[in-house]
């Protein structure tokens, strides 16, 4: 449809057809078709008539192609105008075939990881009616007791900037009108991450500056990589919660980033305005969020009864409801809808697709390169013949897929214990009869995610008794760690020989785990978000801000802890190989300027006698800036396939936006003077060169 003939049908449309045009129901009360009240229908307080109106159903069920698509073709059929709704899903990992949990796909260091996760979650979810999904979450994340961290990319803006751009970028496949394409949401804006103590839902406290360097550019790459919608957090900002804060939606999210699509809650966020006090009934929270720019409540039931009467009371000023109403139609346009309001309703074409071959390879190369080995005495790779005792929770279970799997097909999910017994290398005996032990242990799925922190990420008190227990026996034990978040492993690791951390590594997780323990594949991820050693140096991350008093071996007064050690058990960007590496790095172009990007040669080479992949890292510290700026900082990296003896020679340009820090404001400062460098294998490399910053 041309853009004239979308504002000729938004001319024609009545003020109720508008506003309910910005309401998300759930698909489940839609179910029972549209030309009889349905229970779940009037329980929502819905008639046939305001349900064919509402603009978007969220998939709240296990999606099937036929009924999805028979609720899509009631609905259009009954609108007045023939509008079709768009169906919205929570494809955060994929859909019937789940990859590793999107924390593990940032310890990939790579985006063609993301980008192959989130086309192939496209692929599925779209084959079974979806049209969008509420995904990449592009969350910085610092804080290993919040839940959620397993949904986020990582701990480093420049990781999560990038690994989100190359899922929006996965997720839309160029044109979501195609069949297998997905409208891309990021979320959740912004900085819900810094939930206080870590504790789901509560609030944050930050500033505009720290807003502005590290909670905004992840969004910034998203919407520059053509994200189509954006979902505003939880949390407030300066105290005026996201979804009514026009500030975040339209100040910054509409001015600044120059995003022209649909902003919609996160699930009753409107409705939940009245347990901060900041409306006291639904009719006021409509008017709040409207008048804030959001576009779109999801599942409030605020706009849908309110915002007719709240423009006819003079209220609200119907251009809001029409600019909203003009993106909702916008983006169902993008979608193709109006032309063909079903992506798919062929469960053939449905079950051509959904875990096909080359879906499955892609989540099983995916859960190769996310594991991330922490520590090895040389108790792995396992040699062929070895006797082996596979033990511990996750050693039987096909729980090994993380969060966001209402849909995964588990039947499709081997275990560890399947795929080991179907190695012939490998006898599986008792551990007492056992040369090696490996002991699957970690968080249950359900412990992870939205609504699961903690106030002690560590393994259980069951896992630490038998893990003793194992240890006793006085043979290698390797844990293989099943998480949604770093834990806290300082008291297991002296009883391992060997820490490979699995994350939740998806639905050919136990093949592809088996394959590194047994050294088919050498480990290769490095960890996108820093491991601590305690509880209490939460939250520790990388790329903390420089201190008035810089830790000094030996001195009190200075920044320390007394009763434990300020260093990460594993840094940021660890990880280990069954290869060796040598890094040298040089300078190619000192000097860094506006539209003059400075180089850096990083050499690297295989120096043992395995193929691995390296991930060099370049961390930046400037020297001195108008504002504090963080001790040193991920700006770029990349992953360096080598086999035996080869040698790659990575350049690095960097360019002044890799260094830009704003104040309060929002201003920018560019880089000027001296910009240290680490160019290495962890966050822990020391700054061995440094480049020469000009402004002009
Ligand atoms: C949830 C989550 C959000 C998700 C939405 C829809 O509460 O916060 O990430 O996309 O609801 O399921």
């Amino acid at each position: 449809m041309t853009h004239e003939a979308l504002l000729a049908l938004l001319d024609d449309m009545t003020l109720e057809e508008k506003a309910a045009q910005l309401a998300q129901i759930p698909m489940s009360a839609c179910l029972g078709g549209v030309s009889e009240p349905t229970g779940p229908m009037t329980a929502l307080n819905l008639t046939p008539e305001t349900t064919a109106l509402c603009g978007s159903l969220i998939a709240d069920g296990v999606m099937e192609p036929e009924g999805y698509a028979s609720v899509v073709r009631a609905l259009t059929q009954a609108h007045p105008h023939h509008i079709p709704p768009v169906v919205m899903k929570d494809v955060i990992h994929g859909h019937k075939t789940m990859f590793p949990i999107p924390i593990a796909i940032g310890s990939t260091f790579e985006e063609s990881y993301a980008e192959s996760m989130a086309r192939c979650g496209a692929r599925e979810a779209a084959a079974m009616g979806a049209h969008a999904t509420f995904s990449p979450m592009v969350d910085v994340v610092r804080d290993p007791r919040w839940g959620r961290v397993m949904e986020s990319p990582g701990e480093a803006p420049a990781l999560c900037a990038k690994m989100g751009a190359a899922m929006v970028r996965g997720t839309r496949n160029g044109d979501i009108s195609k069949r297998d394409s997905l409208a891309a949401c990021a979320k959740h804006f912004a900085a819900y991450g810094l939930s206080q103590a870590g504790q789901e839902y509560s609030p944050i406290d930050v500033s505009r500056a720290e807003l502005y360097n590290t909670y905004f550019p992840p969004f910034e790459a998203c919407v520059k990589a053509g994200a189509d919608l954006v979902m505003p957090a939880f949390v407030g900002l300066d105290r005026v919660p996201c979804v009514c804060n026009g500030w975040l939606l339209e100040d910054i999210l509409r001015e600044r980033m120059g995003f022209e699509g649909v902003t919609i809650s996160d699930w009753d966020d409107p409705g939940q305005l009245r347990n901060h006090g900041i409306a006291s009934d639904l009719k006021e929270a409509a008017q709040l969020c409207i008048d804030a720019g959001l576009d779109m409540d999801m599942m409030s039931f605020a706009y849908l009864p309110h915002l007719a009467d709240l423009v006819r009371e003079g209220a609200v000023d119907e251009s809001r409801i029409d600019a909203a109403c003009l993106r909702v139609l916008e983006l169902k346009n993008k979608l193709g809808l109006f032309e063909n309001p079903i992506k798919n309703d062929s469960a053939a074409y449905a079950s051509s697709v959904l875990g096909c071959g080359e879906i499955r390879e892609a989540a099983y190369d995916a859960a190769l390169a996310s594991c991330v080995l922490l520590k090895n005495d040389g108790a792995l790779p396992l040699a062929s013949g070895v006797k082996v005792a596979l033990v511990g929770d996750h050693a039987d279970s096909r729980a090994i897929l993380g969060g966001w799997t209402m849909d995964a097909d588990r039947t499709q999910t081997k275990t560890l214990k399947e795929s080991f017994a179907a190695d012939p290398r490998v006898s599986l005996v008792s551990p007492e009869e056992a040369e090696m032990i490996l002991f699957a242990a970690g968080e249950r799925e359900q412990d992870t995610g939205e609504g699961a922190s903690k106030t002690r990420p560590q393994l259980s008190v069951g896992q630490m008794d038998e893990l003793r227990c194992l240890y006793s026996l006085g043979k290698p034990v390797a844990l293989l760690l099943f998480c949604g978040r770093p834990l806290i492993l300082t008291d297991a690791e002296p009883m391992c020989a060997a820490i490979l951390n699995c994350w939740f590594p998806g639905s050919e997780g136990a093949d592809a785990i088996r394959a590194l323990v047994m050294g088919d594949q050498s480990p290769s991820g490095r960890l996108s978000m820093t491991f601590p050693r305690a509880i209490g140096q939460i939250p520790i991350h990388h790329d903390r801000l420089s201190g008035a008093r810089p830790h000094l071996d030996g001195e009190c007064y200075y920044n320390r802890y007394i009763d434990e050690s300020s260093d990460p058990l594993y840094p940021f960007g660890f990880g280990l190989s069954y290869t060796t590496f040598a890094l040298e790095s040089e300078i190619v172009e000192e000097t860094l300027a506006p539209d003059h990007p400075a180089c850096i040669r990083a050499t690297v080479k295989n120096t043992g006698d395995r193929p691995g992949a390296a991930v060099i890292q370049v961390y930046a510290h400037l020297r001195r800036s108008t504002l504090i700026r963080p001790r040193r900082q991920l700006i770029a990296f990349r992953r360096v396939p080598l086999v035996p003896g080869e040698e790659k020679a990575v350049d690095f340009a960097l360019t002044p936006e890799m260094l830009i820090l704003y104040d309060a404001q929002g201003r920018a400062f560019m880089p000027d003077g001296i910009c240290d460098l680490a160019v290495g294998m962890d966050a822990a490399a020391p700054m061995t060169l440094s480049i020469r910053c000009r402004r002009i």
